[in-house]
């Protein structure tokens, strides 16, 4: 008899993580925050002015990227998310901030994104998600599919020298920069630990599939720590977050424009 090996499913890992996730969260709902400590969009401006344009967000969460895309101005927005309990959070959390009416939610994996009209959309955000994803080929596939021509593609990720060392002073190494794939469990936020799936890509691998999928790089930024007292009100401004990003970086970030011939028929 083949065994299936037991890996972890991060859809039901998120559902399980949701609800203390986003009471701990504390995540800006008024600024675009790129990831934990990084500076925010208003001082980054790295999608330029969104006024009236339509955004999908890749792996929405519960909904604050959504939100702060709403307050600068976009106009039509689709989320997308995995998780049935973040997208229930989503839902509420625009509803409450006033933006769910022109907000698109979505129930699916960002490897899939059928349900969204080829070169329909001007701006494709993600932050933080993309680690989850196996296969971050169909996502960017399909993410250059529904943009328009000049369309910007910025995401964000887990650097992966941050994954790749431990939270601690004096910050050494946990496990080979260069191992994609690792499971971990995440304690503390359910029952027992839960445990998720994650894909460490190098800036490498990140740069290589951006170039596959055709989209032109347009900047790629290892943000050093913000000192923005935002973040202290925040649940992960507790934590000591600081000294560790101020020696390897927290986050990575690629912005990417699809230039070239139009992909329609
Ligand atoms: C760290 S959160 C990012 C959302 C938001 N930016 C935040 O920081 O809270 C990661 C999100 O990615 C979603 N996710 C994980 N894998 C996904 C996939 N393959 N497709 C769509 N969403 C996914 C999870 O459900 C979760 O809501």
């Amino acid at each position: 008899m083949t065994m299936i090996p037991d890996r972890p499913d991060n859809r039901a890992g998120w559902d399980a993580v949701s609800a203390v996730y986003q009471e701990r969260l504390g995540w800006p709902s008024d600024r675009l925050a790129w990831g934990v400590r990084c500076p925010f969009e208003d001082e980054l401006r790295l999608l330029g002015d969104v006024k009236g344009l339509s955004v999908v967000v890749l792996g929405c969460g519960g909904g604050q990227d959504i939100a702060a895309l709403a307050k600068m101005g976009a106009a039509r927005i689709t989320g997308v998310d995995i998780s049935d309990r973040q997208l229930e959070h989503a839902r509420d959390f625009l509803l409450d901030e006033d933006v769910l009416s022109s907000t698109r939610l979505v129930h699916g994996s960002v490897e899939d994104l059928r349900v969204i009209d080829d070169e329909s959309v001007d701006i494709a955000v993600s932050i933080h998600t993309l680690n989850y994803v196996e296969h971050a080929a169909l996502c960017f596939a399909e993410t250059r599919r529904v943009l328009r021509a000049n369309g910007i593609f910025a995401f964000s990720v887990q650097h992966p020298a941050d994954a790749a060392t431990h939270d601690l002073p004096p910050f050494g190494f946990e496990k080979p920069y260069f191992q994609v794939e690792s499971e971990w469990p995440w304690t503390g936020l359910a029952e027992g630990d839960t445990r998720f799936r994650s894909y460490y890509r190098t800036v490498a691998d990140w740069f290589d599939l951006l170039r596959n999928a055709r989209f032109t790089i347009e900047r790629i930024l290892e943000p050093r720590p913000s000192e923005d007292s935002a973040w202290l009100e925040t649940g992960w401004g507790q934590r000591d977050d600081f000294e560790k990003y101020a020696t390897v970086p927290g986050t990575l970030i690629f912005v990417a424009r699809k230039t070239g011939d139009s992909d329609a028929a």
